[in-house]
């Protein structure tokens, strides 16, 4: 999507929020009133897109680490299975993955399903195979809302278990790998 006339900027103290309205009360108090304090206490990174009259859409990121657990597989094989395709180095017993995670995502309501929140998740993926140039992260994460799901699905993104189905956030995963020849390139 073509960001021209948009400005992207870090929520900080100096700076006052334009409008913004993606139809989730706790995703815009968040922005309004809690981004700021996350950032101060080092929880959680806000973005901001913008035009000239209004907030366009944020997003929240900090790291994350996912435990990966026999209990959360319906089968050990399943267990097995996951880690089998996760991870290619033959010792299969890492326990925490390295990842950043989305805390929160919203586009304003008027212009939502045009293509915003696909440049936002490519934007999140650059900034996280930078970081793995001087630390590790394998997985883009987020507990996803019900209601968004089939977006992230569209972005590649994959459910940890089945044990969430159903709920009203789903924990899921994208595994950076599939981007990233960092480690065979250096
Ligand atoms: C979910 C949200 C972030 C998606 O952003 P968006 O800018 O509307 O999404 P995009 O226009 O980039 O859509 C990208 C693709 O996902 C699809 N898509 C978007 N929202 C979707 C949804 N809720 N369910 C299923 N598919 C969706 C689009 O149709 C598009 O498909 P395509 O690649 O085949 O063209 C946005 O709709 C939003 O802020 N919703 C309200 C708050 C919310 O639910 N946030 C998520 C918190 S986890």
């Amino acid at each position: 999507m073509d960001l021209t006339g948009f400005t992207l900027r870090k929520v900080n103290p100096e700076y006052s929020l334009k409008p913004f309205d993606c139809g989730d009360q706790d995703l815009n108090e968040f922005l309004t009133q809690k981004a700021i304090h996350y950032r101060k206490e080092l929880l959680a990174v806000t973005y901001i897109l913008e035009n000239e009259d209004r907030t366009i859409a944020f997003f929240s990121i900090f790291n994350d680490s996912v435990r990966v657990q026999e209990k959360d597989f319906a089968s050990k094989s399943a267990f097995k299975k996951f880690l089998r395709q996760l991870l290619t180095y033959p010792k299969r017993h890492l326990e925490y993955i390295p990842a950043i995670k989305i805390g929160r995502l919203g586009v304003c309501s008027q212009t939502q399903k045009s293509g915003i929140g696909k440049t936002i998740i490519d934007f999140i993926i650059a900034i996280a195979l930078k970081l793995n140039d001087e630390c590790a992260c394998k997985f883009v994460t987020v507990d996803a809302y019900a209601q968004s799901l089939g977006f992230y699905e569209r972005r590649g993104f994959k459910y940890f278990s089945e044990n969430d189905a159903g709920k009203d956030t789903r924990q899921m995963f994208l595994d950076l790998t599939l981007y990233s020849n960092a480690v065979e390139s250096s």
